[in-house]
């Protein structure tokens, strides 16, 4: 085991857990995923990369209120996500 430092300023996790029958970020007219592939998008078009890392992520326990993400080190939540919502997201986060 090697321990390092966290290779980027900012670590977004968003849930992209599919349930079925029951509620989930990325169920089917959720938008989890599409929100994760155009965050991931963005930021690779922005340059931003090596600063901000874009990861998927399982169940965040607040399925109800998805699609959620939240940001490392800093503890953002957002919660009701869309994919239009990614240029202002990554404003906030750059
Ligand atoms: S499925 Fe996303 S928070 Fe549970």
């Amino acid at each position: 085991m090697e321990k390092k430092s966290v290779p980027f300023e900012k670590t977004v996790f968003v849930c992209t857990n599919t349930r079925e029958g029951k509620v989930a970020c990325a169920n089917p007219g959720r938008g989890g995923a599409e929100v994760c592939h155009a965050l991931k998008g963005a930021v690779k078009e922005a340059g931003l990369k090596h600063k901000i890392r874009v990861a998927r992520s399982g169940c965040l326990d607040r399925c109800a209120e998805g699609p959620n993400l939240f940001v490392y080190p800093s503890g953002e939540w957002y919660s009701h996500v869309a994919p239009e919502d990614v240029p202002e997201l990554l404003r906030k986060l750059s």
